[in-house]
C-alpha cells in the first residue's frame, strides 16, 4: 500500500506513490529532482480548506518552483500564480495558467514587463511605487488599455526570519510606506486607464510566529477599512505568502492557526482576499536524490563528497538553511558526524556542517528531503556543471519533467570569439 509523500516501504527503503527511489535514481542517474504531485495536491487542498469561510483565491508563487509542469498541475487544481518577472508570465502562460489569473508583483518590473503584461490581459500589478505607478499610468495610456492596480503596502513589520528573506521592515526595498499609501491610493482613483483593485502586504518568507501576520494584516484591513469609509473602492485585498514549513520533520505547516488569523480578521467581510502561497504548497513535495562520490578523512573532519552541489541547491550555504539528509536504502551502519559537501570548488559547498549521518559507502545513495522550493529554481552552471534531472510522480508513474542538459548544452550558450 503507498501513501502519500515520501515513506519507507517494509525493507525501511525509501519510496514514493509505491516506486522505490533507488531505482527512479539508477533510472535516471544522480543528481535527481522527484515531485510528489500527491503531496501537491494534499497541501493545495488543505490550503483551499483553511480560506473555505472567507472570499479567497490562492495564487501560486511561481517563484518557489517554475518548473512548467508543476505550474500547470496547480494552474489544473484550479490555482491562480503571483509572478515577478515577464519571464515567470510566458512560463504561466506556457504551462496553461489563465493570465486573468496571474499578479504580477515584484520591486522592479521593467517597462516593457509592464506593457507585454498588460497587453496579455495580466489580472493585476501589485505595484511597490509611486514611480512605478507613474510608469504604468504613461504605458497603459498610449496602450489604451486599462490597468488593475493593487498598492503592497510596507507594514514595517519584522517577522523574525532569516533576514534575506524578510521583507516587512521600511529599510527593505518592499511595499509603499504606510503613510503614503492612503494619497497613492486616493491618487489611483483620478487617472484614466487605472483601476484601483486594492492593497496587498507581503511580510517575508518561513514566518512562525502568526501574529506578525495578524499585525500585519490588520493595519491592512484598517487602512482599506478607512479608504472605503471615505468612500473609495477597495474590493480585494493581497495577503501575501510566507507561511512557515517544517523543514526538521515531514509535518504540515500550521494551517489551522493561519485560518484562526484570518478568520479573526475578515469572517463577515465582504473583501475578495488573494493568498500567494509557494513554500507552503510545494517544499515538502520535493527531495533531491545524489550520490556519494566518495569519503575523505582528515584528522579533523569526516566531508562526504556527493554528486549534488550548491549549484543545484544553494539554501544551505545562501540561508544557512537546514535539510534533512538520510540514507536512501535502509543501513545499519553506525553514525558519524560529518560534512556533506559537493564537488564545486568553495568552501561555501555544502548541503549540510557537522550533521550526524549513518556511515555511507561510495555509490550509496543519499535523500535531502523538503527540496520542492526555493531549490532547483536558484540552480545555475556554476563550475560548468549540468542542472540536475527533475521528475514527476502522478498516478504511480514517473515523468521527466526537464529535458537532459548536457555540456554540449552549456557550451552552446555561449559564442566563441578568438581574440588573436
Ligand atoms: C510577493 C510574494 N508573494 C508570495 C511569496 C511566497 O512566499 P512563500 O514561498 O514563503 O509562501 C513571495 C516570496 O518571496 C513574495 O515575494
Amino acid at each position: 500500500m503507498s501513501q502519500i509523500g515520501f515513506y519507507r516501504d517494509e525493507n525501511d527503503d525509501l519510496n514514493v506513490q509505491g516506486i522505490k527511489i533507488s531505482s527512479l535514481a539508477e533510472k535516471y542517474g544522480t543528481p535527481l529532482f522527484i515531485y510528489d504531485s500527491g503531496l501537491m495536491r494534499e497541501s493545495y487542498n488543505i490550503f483551499l480548506d483553511t480560506i473555505k469561510e472567507v472570499k479567497g483565491n490562492i495564487h501560486y508563487a511561481v517563484k518557489a518552483n517554475d518548473a512548467l509542469s508543476i505550474i500547470s498541475y496547480f494552474a489544473q487544481l484550479g490555482c491562480g500564480a503571483d509572478i515577478v518577472s515577464i519571464g515567470e508570465f510566458q512560463k504561466c502562460v506556457a504551462a496553461g495558467m489563465p493570465p486573468q489569473k496571474i499578479i504580477f508583483s515584484g520591486v522592479g518590473k521593467d517597462n516593457s514587463e509592464i506593457e507585454f503584461a498588460l497587453k496579455n490581459n495580466v489580472l493585476q500589478f501589485n505595484i511597490e511605487s509611486e514611480e512605478e505607478l507613474n510608469d504604468i499610468y504613461k504605458i497603459a495610456s498610449r496602450l489604451k488599455l486599462t490597468a488593475n492596480i493593487c498598492l503592497r503596502v510596507n507594514p514595517d513589520i519584522a517577522p523574525k526570519t532569516h533576514k534575506k528573506i524578510s521583507t516587512g521592515e521600511k529599510e527593505t526595498k518592499f511595499g509603499i510606506d504606510f503613510q503614503s499609501v492612503d494619497s497613492i491610493y486616493k491618487k489611483l482613483h483620478q487617472l484614466k486607464y487605472i483601476n484601483p483593485v486594492g492593497l496587498g502586504v507581503h511580510i517575508g518568507s518561513q514566518i512562525f510566529d502568526f501574529d506578525f501576520f495578524y499585525r500585519a494584516y490588520l493595519n491592512l484591513k484598517k487602512l482599506a477599512d478607512d479608504l472605503k469609509s471615505s468612500g473609495y473602492n477597495v474590493p480585494t485585498l493581497d495577503l501575501g505568502g510566507g507561511i512557515g514549513i517544517n523543514y526538521n520533520k515531514s509535518l504540515k505547516p500550521d494551517f489551522s492557526n493561519y485560518k484562526e488569523v484570518v478568520l479573526d480578521l475578515f469572517e463577515n467581510t465582504d473583501y475578495q482576499l488573494s493568498f500567494e502561497p509557494g513554500r507552503s504548497l510545494i517544499a515538502e513535495a520535493g527531495v533531491l536524490i545524489t550520490k556519494v562520490i566518495r569519503n575523505k578523512k582528515t584528522k579533523d573532519k569526516h566531508f562526504i563528497i556527493v554528486d549534488a552541489a550548491m549549484n543545484n541547491l544553494i539554501r544551505p550555504t545562501l540561508y544557512d538553511a537546514y535539510h534533512r539528509i538520510e540514507t536512501v536504502k535502509k543501513t545499519s551502519k553506525p553514525e558519524i558526524i560529518a560534512d556533506i559537501v559537493g564537488p564545486i570548488c568553495e568552501t561555501g559547498d555544502f548541503l549540510a556542517l557537522d550533521r550526524r549521518i549513518n556511515k555511507v559507502n561510495n555509490n550509496d545513495l543519499l535523500a535531502i528531503r523538503t527540496t520542492g522550493a526555493y531549490s532547483s529554481v536558484m540552480k545555475s552552471n556554476y563550475n560548468a556543471r549540468k542542472d540536475a534531472i527533475e521528475v514527476m510522480i502522478y498516478k504511480h508513474k514517473d515523468f521527466q519533467i526537464k529535458k537532459n542538459e548536457s555540456i554540449k548544452d552549456i557550451i552552446s550558450k555561449e559564442k566563441l570569439i578568438v581574440f588573436d
